[in-house]
């Protein structure tokens, strides 16, 4: 079932158009990566789904429910992290802790403290001393402690130490294990790769690409290096074959993963003495979509 959806969801500014036709959508106990460049439309994409902004045409639903119109009850059963978190600044991190478990109806006083130790918070400073990591510290605390059954999270981790960050990416895990569901915007490739059972790449308002980490690294080529007994030929004119650099017996090309099992199977005839692969990083097919190089746009894979 979906936990969260939006359909065609577009938010104007004036004349600017934020969101345009966005769909989404976030199975039950599934962790989903929301990225994309800065500006693409994921904090908007957010604070509709909160019921903080009016969506100019389309829908966002959570629960099933009306993100604007039924924002009381959908609220009851989530927990929303920022990635810049106001705090009250005179009152203790422990106090607001408890503060925001008392708005969401009680917090598990054991997975408090359990929290508290391991993000190392020290609960009784006052939220002015605190630092931005110790300000996000606080409100993660309080997201994970509540028995919420969708976590919305807005770049959680801006501001916190790698040791952090671990200690968070635990966290995550722990809540989809126990059947959470979660939307995480991020700019961290790490933690989406280690987090997320699907991503949603956003870019200038739109949906570019949307599909689990494993579908969206088919569309996205293998670096090859061969050397082999005998020239080969032909090889430029492989369907998928791209970038061919020659360097006396050494030749080195790219290959769309899915013609990769042909072409190898065709240089294997010319008796191949050194064969070196390097697989597309995350980063690589990340990179793509961040510079609007997007991979439809340059004929591989051939979606649109
Ligand atoms: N209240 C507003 N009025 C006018 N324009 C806005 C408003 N809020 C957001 N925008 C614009 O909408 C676009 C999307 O902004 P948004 O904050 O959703 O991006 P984002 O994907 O969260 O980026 P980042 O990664 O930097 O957080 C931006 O061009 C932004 O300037
Ligand atoms: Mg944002």
């Amino acid at each position: 079932m979906a936990v969260l959806q939006t359909t065609d969801l577009t938010k104007r500014f004036g004349k600017f158009t934020a969101l345009e036709g966005v769909n989404l959508e976030l199975n039950e106990g599934e962790v989903f990566g929301f990225i994309g460049p800065n500006g693409a439309g994921k904090s908007t994409t957010i604070r509709i789904l909160l019921g903080i902004l009016k969506a100019t045409e389309g829908k966002a639903k959570i629960f099933g429910k009306d993100a604007w119109s039924d924002a009381v009850e959908i609220h009851k059963r989530i927990a929303y992290v920022p990635g810049d978190v106001n705090l009250w600044p005179n009152l203790t991190g422990g106090e607001v802790i408890d503060l925001f478990g008392a708005l969401r109806g009680g917090i598990d006083k054991q997975k408090r403290n359990e929290l508290i130790k391991r993000f190392d918070l020290d609960p009784s400073k006052k939220c002015r001393t605190y630092s931005k990591g110790n300000r996000q510290k606080v409100a993660l605390i309080a997201a994970f402690s509540s028995d919420a059954d969708l976590y919305i999270l807005d770049e959680p981790t801006s501001g916190l130490d790698p040791l952090m960050e671990q200690i968070f990416q635990a966290c995550v895990l722990e809540a989809k294990y126990a059947g959470k569901s979660i939307l995480l915007s991020s700019h961290i490739l790490s933690e989406v790769e280690k987090l997320c059972d699907r991503v949603g790449i956003i870019r200038q308002g739109k949906i570019i690409e949307t599909g689990t980490l494993d579908e969206l690294r088919h569309l996205t080529r293998t670096n090859l290096i061969v050397e082999t007994k005998n020239p080969i030929i032909n090889l430029q004119e492989f369907p998928g074959v791209q970038e061919i650099v020659e360097k006396g017996k050494t030749i080195s090309f790219q290959v769309d993963s899915e013609h990769l099992d042909s072409v190898i199977k065709h240089i294997s005839q010319y008796g191949v003495t050194k064969l070196e692969s390097t697989a597309p990083t995350l980063e690589d097919l990340f990179m793509q979509h961040y510079e609007g190089k997007g991979i439809s746009e340059t004929g591989v894979g051939g979606r649109s």
